[in-house]
């Protein structure tokens, strides 16, 4: 199928990518002069394992192409995706839909009545209805308007693309179903389970799910606060929920908590259009998840200034910046934010990443960004594990470490490190949520 996918960002270059790796003939559109160049030129701009091999590929087979703005090429497409942004709007939860407002309003001229648009942004519940309206008095006539939410996550963006847990396609009319069915053919031969639901539901499912996501990661992490003050340990405790089924083991980690740019603005998001709507009140407990998200980061500085008092003269090196291991991502990033509550406290702070270190000096002057593991370690009072790369959990790195400090002090921010290995290496680890002291 020929298609169009607007906006490339983080979810549109992939989805793009995926849909070309699929065998349709893909037009991606892309304002950003940087990020178009890049992907021009066989370069994906943001940090994706097996994204820039399986760009390349399709760049070479010929069978996907990226342009500024539409052409009357656009015109010969049968779908067109809209992936651009919703971010938080400033001084407000709310997400900003302006982006998809544009979106439309320029695909109107290029948009064939019979053509279909497809939504995959996260948006507030009702968007769609509103973009409807939008692009039938742009376009000037009743276009085919549907909703097809988008459950990647970063790191393994490829992979849940084309084998996503499920699809979901929110329609209001046949052909729009016909459609996506149709695109979508080459994942569901192997079984991929595909719903079919209203418009208004297939908005929901992204942000109920990141919500239950954000909720199972702030309930360990309320969990690790009463273990702190009880003696318990928050990681037997999720492993031993975890083995009943109906809670299950994942996103019971307990540590520096969730970030990225996803869980916490769509959370906040999510709270800002149920007030709207007057149903506030049903996800009031949104606003506890985020507070106990945001806690844990401060429990980090706590800790430390236990442990070493006053923090000015210190200097604490924090291990990772992305807000995930295998991403080069800082938005909203638990690391960036620990980074920040350490420094603000007085300390020199010094942060390391594989990855995404040009990042941090270009948005964090405040840090010292050293990429060397061992030179960013010299001289450090404590270390924090904030980004649990496999570098840093490697099992050779407490001794490498132990040389270069006179103050061996680890904390563990994301209960990833090997604790045995830390302290026969003579190491002080403090992991949040248990007791591991020796
Ligand atoms: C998330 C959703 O998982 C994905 O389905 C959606 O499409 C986009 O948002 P992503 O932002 O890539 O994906 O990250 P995810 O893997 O969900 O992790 C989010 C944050 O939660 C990270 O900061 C991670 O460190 C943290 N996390 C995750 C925990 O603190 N504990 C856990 O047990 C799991």
């Amino acid at each position: 199928m020929k298609i169009t996918v607007i906006g490339l960002g983080y979810l549109g270059a992939t989805h793009a990518i995926a849909m070309a790796e699929l065998g349709h003939e893909v037009i991606g559109i892309e304002a950003n002069p940087k990020r178009l160049t890049d992907l021009q030129n066989g370069v994906v701009p943001f940090y994706e394992p097996g994204l820039d091999e399986a760009l390349q590929n399709v760049l070479a087979k010929g069978n996907i192409k990226f342009q500024e703005n539409h052409t009357e090429e656009s015109r010969e497409a049968d779908l067109h995706f809209l992936c651009v942004g919703t971010p938080q709007l400033p001084g407000s939860y709310a997400a900003n839909t302006e982006y998809l407002h544009s979106a439309v309003k320029a695909l109107a001229p290029f948009l064939r009545p019979d053509a279909v648009v497809a939504g995959k942004s996260t948006v507030p519940v009702g968007t769609s209805a509103v973009l409807t309206k939008v692009l039938a008095e742009a376009a000037g006539f009743e276009p085919h308007l549907a909703w097809n939410p988008e459950f990647l996550r970063e790191g393994t963006a490829l992979e849940d693309s084309l084998r996503p847990d499920r699809i979901v396609i929110g329609v209001n009319d046949e052909r729009s179903a016909e459609l996506l069915r149709k695109v979508y053919e080459p994942i569901t031969v192997h079984g991929t389970p595909f719903l079919t639901t209203d418009i208004p539901t297939a908005e929901l499912v992204k942000v109920a799910a990141n919500s239950f996501l954000a909720t199972k990661i702030s309930f360990i992490n309320a969990m690790a606060e009463i273990a702190e003050v009880s003696g318990a340990d928050a990681v037997a405790l999720a492993e031993a929920i975890g083995y009943d089924e109906r809670i299950g083991n994942k996103f019971l980690r307990n540590g520096i908590g969730f970030g990225g740019g996803c869980l916490p603005k769509d959370i906040r998001a999510f709270m800002a259009r149920a007030e709207e709507l007057g149903v506030g009140q049903a996800v009031d407990f949104l606003a506890d998840v985020d507070q106990v998200n945001l806690r844990r980061r401060k429990r980090v500085v706590d800790i430390l200034e236990h442990e070493l008092g006053t923090l000015t003269g210190k200097r604490v090196l924090v291990l990772g910046a992305a807000f995930k291991p295998d991403s080069d991502d800082l938005r909203d990033s638990p690391s960036i934010a620990v980074a920040g509550l350490i420094n603000a406290a007085g300390a020199t702070t010094v942060v390391t990443d594989p990855i995404s270190l040009e990042h941090v000096r270009a948005q964090h002057p405040e840090f010292i960004a050293e990429d060397d593991l061992i030179k960013a370690a010299t001289g450090a009072d404590a270390i924090v594990l904030a980004t649990e790369w496999a570098q840093y959990r490697d099992s050779h790195v407490p001794a490498q470490l132990a040389g270069v400090v006179a103050n061996k002090l680890v904390i563990d921010g994301r209960n990833a490190l090997k604790v045995e290995k830390w302290q026969a290496a003579g190491w002080r680890l403090i992991a949040l949520g248990r007791n591991v002291e020796a």
